[in-house]
């Protein structure tokens, strides 16, 4: 029997990269899936690939009317909903000095509003319909720490980290837990947009541990454990999927750095 048998899960961003290799993955493990994403004929043509057990919906997260649209059309098409993940995210690469206004409130109303949006949504479903559910969030390793560039991308995921732990407390005496996953460099459009071959990328990747970028499917493992019952007494935790980046990177002169021995 699946790891998600008789569940159903809402996946943002469902449409490529991570949320694709989620959604297949929930799949497999018998789940049904609603793919939940602005990219139309991508995410038809997955809930196509999927069959029976995928439903696309036309979603923008940062819309409350849009969320209650995916509600609606998850109840009809299969009865209720048990996972959410929210994966749905945009990145964005400017210094603080050129970041509008409005750069700074489109990256937070998709990443952190829309994240919000979704806990509240669906958690109220779950707890109005009696159901005992899960949440993931995926933030990212820019939610535990600096980095250049990503002032509006980092408050955001930054902020996933803490909506988590609150919804984790609001929602574990309703029988809801609430996680947040932390990727590293994952090969997807988003860290590899001009779609460069592996071995090229892991180049970037040489000073941390595992010395590689990640594959979708190796953050949709980790989805996965969070999403079923295996983590059945797992609530506010912050799992790192990152290769030991946030760990350290290697000083290539010291003993023990890879060459060195
Ligand atoms: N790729 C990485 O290296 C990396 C690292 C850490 C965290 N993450 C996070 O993982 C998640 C998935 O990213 P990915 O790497 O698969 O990137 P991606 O760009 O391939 O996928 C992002 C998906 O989100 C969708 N999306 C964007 N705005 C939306 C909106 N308003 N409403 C609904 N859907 C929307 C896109 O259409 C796309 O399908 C994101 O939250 C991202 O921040 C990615």
């Amino acid at each position: 029997m699946g790891r998600l048998q008789g569940k159903t899960a809402i996946i943002t961003g469902g449409a490529r990269g991570m949320g694709a290799a989620t959604s297949r993955l929930f799949v497999a493990e018998g789940a049904n899936v609603v793919i939940a994403d602005i990219l139309d004929e991508e995410g038809q043509a997955l809930a196509s690939e999927l069959g029976e057990a995928a439903l696309f919906q036309h979603h923008d997260v940062s819309s409350e009317e849009s969320w209650q649209a995916v509600l609606e059309a998850t109840v009809a098409r299969f009865g209720g909903v048990q996972v959410l993940v929210n994966n749905a995210g945009v990145l964005m690469f400017k210094s603080i000095l050129d970041t509008s206004k409005a750069d700074y409130e489109r990256v937070l109303g998709i990443n952190l509003v829309g994240t919000f949006l979704g806990v509240k949504t669906i958690a109220r479903h779950m707890v109005e319909t009696g159901v005992a559910g899960s949440i993931v969030n995926i933030s990212s390793v820019d939610g535990m720490k600096g980095c250049n560039a990503l002032s509006a991308y980092a408050s955001s995921k930054w902020g996933v980290r803490g909506l988590t732990q609150v919804a984790a407390m609001e929602f574990g005496h309703r029988g809801i837990r609430v996680n947040s996953v932390h990727p590293g460099g994952v090969n997807t459009v988003m860290s590899n947009p001009f779609e460069q071959p592996k071995d090229q990328i892991d180049k970037a990747y040489r000073d941390i541990p595992l010395q590689r970028i990640s594959e979708p499917e190796e953050v949709a493992r980790v989805s996965l454990f969070l999403a079923s019952d295996d983590a059945s007494y797992v609530t506010g935790e912050e799992v790192k999927v990152d290769g030991g980046l946030l760990i350290g990177r290697y000083y290539d002169t010291l003993p023990g750095a890879p060459d060195k021995g």
